[in-house]
């Protein structure tokens, strides 16, 4: 039997602990850097076969084995949940109120957990070496960039990961080049005017007519400025002003995002956001700020000859689909910074299970029977690229 057909036999045999482990970290969900129960278990079980450890980035967890060779594969999870109350009703439901993993990386762990038991049985056969990064934070608080400013990835030629995806029918493979998911930006808006009666706007600048002349000519950028084949999106999620009727109030402010697949329409549309605010509260007589109020995550492109790599040694495990671009975004992308990524999703789809709800609802669940698919390509990809890339 060859190499990946034993793998794809172990990911079976290893699908009740695989799933198991999953129901574990469903059960108890942590957010972000709070990832201590989670974090202690993933360590129990990496020493116990053999891994060397690092900890990183507060709560996480590297696992480095190392085979015989120079190269260096680095595959990582992530580990938190959100703050979501879960009501799927399922038996094995989040029992902690308000915490709900409702984005799958309770699955991305056990099936990391699944490969390492995979890749240290086959350490002999390894042509290099693995770290296994489980990494915090993933949702809005940075941990991809911690990990790879701790400096212990620095040696990685390349960084594998997937994601459980909803959108893909259960067990598709989703392998794109280039593009896959967007570029996310929070900004701030405060705008000052000139408070007064409400009676008597004439002796007021008016902070409020102000604002929404400014969101709708900042959904003018991307309905005029950027070709229609352009993925990019603007929203405006929060506006604040006044507190009563007869009061023209002295400010406003407003929140938002913008997401984009490609660096320059994101600098163009920042850049342009910048001169709609300046040059329409100059016009209404006010005075505005534009903040991007938290650091920029960047797209997530995956490397061309990892990709065409991947869909030449998955359609053993699975059926290889080419996913949609999503404009959500995935800090992922700070792993670029290190050496070549490719990200992957793996679809988790099953109307008859009724496996449908979008991730981060209420209602998320991912088809268990297709875990042990991710815990194989996570361990033939390492196999293969440390052997033939
Ligand atoms: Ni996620």
């Amino acid at each position: 039997m060859n190499t990946e057909k034993k793998i794809l036999e172990m990911a079976k045999d290893l699908k009740p602990y695989i799933i198991n482990k999953r129901r574990e970290f469903h059960m108890h969900p942590e957010l972000k850097y709070e990832e201590k129960r989670t974090s202690a278990i993933i360590y129990k079980e990496l020493i116990s076969l053999g891994y060397e450890i690092n900890k990183v980035a507060n709560t996480g967890i590297i696992g480095t084995l190392k085979g015989n060779g120079s190269k260096i594969i680095a595959l990582r999870a992530d580990m938190d949940a959100l703050p979501i109350n879960e009501t799927t009703g399922k038996s094995y439901a989040s029992k902690i109120e308000g915490k709900m993993h409702a984005c799958g990386h309770d699955g991305h762990i056990a099936m990391l957990l699944g490969a390492a038991k995979i890749i240290s049985s086959m350490r002999k056969n390894l042509n290099g070496t693995v770290k296994l990064v489980f990494q915090p934070a993933e949702e809005g608080g940075w941990g991809a960039e911690k990990v790879v400013n701790s400096g212990l990835l620095n040696d990685v030629d390349a960084v594998f990961g997937m994601h459980l995806w909803v959108d893909l029918p259960s067990g598709a493979i989703g392998i794109k080049e280039g593009a896959l998911m967007a570029s996310v930006d929070s900004f701030k808006i405060n705008i000052k005017g000139n408070g007064g009666h409400a009676a008597e706007p004439e002796k007021t600048f008016d902070p409020i007519v102000a604002l929404i002349d400014m969101v709708n000519a900042y959904q003018k950028i991307i309905s005029r400025e950027i070709s229609t084949f352009e993925p990019a999106i603007l929203s405006i999620t929060s506006i604040n002003s006044g507190n009563t009727f007869n009061v023209v109030p002295e400010n406003a402010s407003m929140t938002g995002t913008v997401r984009a697949v490609d660096l320059d329409t994101r600098n163009f549309i920042i850049k342009r956001m910048e001169e709609i605010t300046k040059g329409y509260a100059q016009a209404m007589r006010c005075e505005a700020k534009f903040d991007l109020f938290a650091k920029p995550s960047m797209p997530v492109i995956n490397n061309k000859k990892l990709a065409l790599f991947a869909k030449s040694i998955f359609p053993i495990i699975g059926n290889i689909v080419e996913p949609k671009i999503t404009m959500i975004g995935e800090d992922f992308s700070f792993y670029a910074k290190k050496a070549k990524t490719l990200f992957l999703f793996l679809g988790i789809r099953n109307e008859e299970k009724g496996i449908v709800f979008p991730h981060h609802h209420p209602k998320f669940d991912i088809d268990e029977d297709i875990l042990d698919k991710g815990s194989a390509m996570h361990s033939i990809f390492t196999y293969r690229y440390l052997k033939d890339f």
